[in-house]
């Protein structure tokens, strides 16, 4: 059945999305830098990148494909833990790499690092498996104040303190496919406290 323009409308991707944050094009233009960052840094290496589900698949296919080094890729799903945008703190592994990563370099590829409890959570269970050595690299980081310190190699770029969406980032499995990074309307949702 063809759906009527306006039920169309409804269901555009950018429904709901207040202001765009991070245009297109810069955030090409920074997963370029960061993929050079990352060349020099493995020289003649084969690092693994190790992508978080879901939200880092888009950051972590545009980096693969703009790096020149050889590298492999796996990928670990936690829980995404608390409701829809805020964090309890519990985080549990619901799907773990397929490869050793015994004496190998290992690079973990994060969408965003909020409060930095997933971040520490797998940094600690990777480095528990004897890696070479682990970096990490986040397209975003916010600006939080009680944020815990966690290792950050490289940022894309450090955002402010409010719920954002889209090249990867979800809210409530919804708007990923936006190709830049938007601010969610805070009437999208309740309850989110900073
Ligand atoms: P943290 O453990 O609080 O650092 O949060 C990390 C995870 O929470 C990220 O990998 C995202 O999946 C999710 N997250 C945190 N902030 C946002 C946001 O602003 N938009 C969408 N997802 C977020």
């Amino acid at each position: 059945m063809v759906e009527s323009a306006t039920a169309q409308e409804l269901k555009r991707r950018d429904r709901g999305v207040q202001r765009v944050l991070i245009e297109e094009g810069a955030i090409q233009q920074r997963v370029r830098e960061l993929a050079a960052d990352l060349d020099a840094l493995y020289g003649d290496e084969t690092p693994l990148l190790i992508g978080v589900l879901t939200g880092a698949v888009t950051f972590m296919t545009a980096l693969m494909r703009e790096m020149g080094s050889e590298l492999k890729i796996d990928f670990m799903a936690v829980s995404s833990y608390g409701d829809d945008v805020t964090s309890s703190g519990a985080v549990r592994i619901l799907k773990d790499l397929n490869e050793n990563i015994e004496g190998r370099s290992v690079l973990i590829v994060e969408d965003i690092v909020d409060s930095g409890l997933t971040l520490k959570y797998l940094l600690d269970v990777l480095r528990r498996r004897d890696p070479k050595d682990v970096k990490v690299v986040a397209l975003l980081r916010k600006r939080k104040a009680d944020a815990i310190e966690v290792q950050t190699d490289l940022v894309g770029f450090e955002i402010p303190d409010e719920f954002v969406i889209g090249y990867g980032l979800d809210y409530a499995g919804r708007y990923r496919n936006l190709p830049y990074i938007g601010v969610l309307d805070p009437q999208e949702y309740q309850g989110y406290e900073k």
